[in-house]
């Protein structure tokens, strides 16, 4: 039995049309079995969002975005408000995914007013951590860990409400996940931060998940870590069958 409730989460980044997530989570929801211990959140595109929110009003499946603006409107071409996520029923918002720093130049200061942005309309934000390949060689991973974790929650006063994704860059859609006792290491040493800068109630509380090449094959022995408390699950959550069986972890 797992001390803290466990989080499956998908994150589908650019992938499935407004119908083809109508579908999905009309059949996610059909054969969902009933659990007292686990929360399943499907992050769809912007563009899926609301219709699936009608779908999902009265179901045990959350609704998460993968990112927002730190503003609240205004002349922000192409963006998208907390103000908008909150009133179609998004409960989490993932920030600082790997992709989105990569790509699109996101750094910790972006992050940290995104996840301020967050908790002020009591959403939840999944802050996504993790070292790149040549930072891990080079014994830097606890470096770079801490080094986000201090830039990004600087004078954030949410932290009840944060939930963190450990991701290393590495393991991300590569198919070459972390071993469960190279994340379990990385997922101790989180915690102990939290115990460290605030207090052991909050980091025994915490919610760390994994995310990196999960998939039905690897899903048990990685929950079976006593600090891992759920996933962040990319290409193995677009398939039904297999987002189910991740769902139903056996530790
Ligand atoms: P993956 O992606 O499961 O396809 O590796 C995980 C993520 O980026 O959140």
């Amino acid at each position: 039995m797992k001390k803290r409730k466990s989080l499956i989460a998908g994150n589908w980044k650019m992938n499935k049309t407004p119908k083809e997530s109508i579908d999905f989570v009309t059949q996610l929801v059909k054969n969902l079995k009933k659990y007292d211990d686990r929360e399943v959140l499907v992050c769809p595109p912007f563009t899926s969002l609301f219709p699936i929110s009608n779908i999902l009003e009265n179901s045990p499946v959350k609704i998460g975005a993968q990112n927002l603006y730190f503003e609240d409107e205004g002349a922000f071409t192409g963006e998208v408000s907390g103000k908008m996520l909150k009133e179609i029923g998004v409960e989490y918002v993932i920030c600082g995914h790997s992709e989105r720093r990569n790509i699109f130049g996101e750094t910790d200061e972006i992050i940290n007013k995104k996840i301020k942005k967050v908790v002020e309309y009591k959403m939840k934000p999944i802050l996504c951590i993790g070292e790149k390949l040549e930072e891990r060689e080079k014994g830097e991973t606890f470096k770079v860990i801490e080094n986000q974790l201090k830039k990004s929650l600087e004078n954030f006063d949410g932290i009840e409400k944060l939930v963190i994704a450990y991701e290393p860059v590495w393991a991300i859609g590569t198919g070459k996940n972390a071993t469960p006792s190279q994340a379990e290491e990385v997922h101790i040493f989180i915690r102990e931060y939290f115990k460290k800068h605030y207090s052991e109630e909050i980091s025994e509380n915490l919610i760390i998940l994994y995310g990196g090449s999960v998939n039905p094959n690897n899903i048990d022995s990685l929950m079976a870590e006593k600090n891992i408390d759920g996933v962040l699950v990319g290409g193995a959550s677009l398939k039904l069958d297999s987002f189910l069986r991740i769902i139903d972890f056996q530790e």
